[in-house]
């Protein structure tokens, strides 16, 4: 009998509630939780402050694979803490300039290869609780639960602009919230490289009229209907 904990898969687009689900499904289950959209912020940030031209595949490339990230993910109430070259820049990778360039780096080949190669590091021993865009489809297609969350754009906007008033930032409103994640969705769907689709063994669970702790109900029993022993 294999004993060994499983990975658990969550993908889906930006907004659908991943971070909290999988953080807190993670805590629940005993698992890693490991945040691949913030390597993929990391890199962007570095390139970023290092003035690279993001048009350039091979002058990104070759910043990127200079990036040592570390993630930190022991409080399951706070997003990972995220290092990069002993740098703690867990503030820094939300900034509004990452966010919007994010897309652009995560589209490159040669990126996605190193960001890849140290996700699968991460997982190697089983036991993780992973959320990104290509999880179940390309990171750990062997994933023993894999969950497509998905909610409408409508309330993706919704939930971010809340978001954003409740931390004080109110330049931003609801309209542009919405045609910013459209256009992030599309830029994630249309790349040549690993695009983002749900994998075909994914449960696809949409949260509109889910509350947090019912979708984290919902998860942490599929899994444990997979793994008992977690
Ligand atoms: O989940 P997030 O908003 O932190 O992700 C940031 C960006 O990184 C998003 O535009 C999609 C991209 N991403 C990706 O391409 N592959 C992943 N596994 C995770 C994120």
């Amino acid at each position: 009998l294999d004993r060994r904990l499983g990975i658990l898969a969550i993908d889906g687009p930006a907004g659908a509630g991943k971070s909290t689900v999988t953080r807190q499904a993670a805590h629940a289950l005993g698992l890693q939780y490991l945040d691949t959209g913030a390597m993929y912020r990391a890199a962007t940030w570095w390139c970023l402050q290092h003035h690279i031209d993001l048009t350039d595949e091979v002058a990104v490339v070759e910043a990127v694979a200079q990036c040592r990230i570390r993630l930190d993910s022991r409080d399951p109430n706070q997003p990972s803490q995220v290092w990069l070259n002993d740098q703690d820049i867990t503030a820094a990778i939300r900034s509004l300039e990452v966010t919007q360039r994010v897309s652009q780096v995560a589209a490159l080949p040669g990126v996605r290869r190193l960001m890849v190669q140290q996700q699968r590091q991460m997982g190697a021993q089983g036991g993780v609780a992973a959320e990104g865009r290509d999880i179940g489809t390309h990171v750990f297609p062997e994933a023993g639960v894999k969950i497509f969350l998905t909610a409408s754009s409508q309330e993706r906007a919704k939930r971010r602009w809340q978001e954003l008033q409740e931390q004080g930032q109110q330049e931003i409103t609801y309209e542009d919230l919405l045609q910013q994640i459209i256009e992030r969705d599309t830029a994630d769907q249309q790349r040549a490289c690993a695009p983002f689709r749900k994998a075909a063994d994914a449960i696809e669970v949409c949260t509109d009229n889910l509350s947090i702790a019912d979708v984290i109900d919902k998860i942490v029993h599929l899994y444990r209907s997979r793994y008992p022993q977690a």
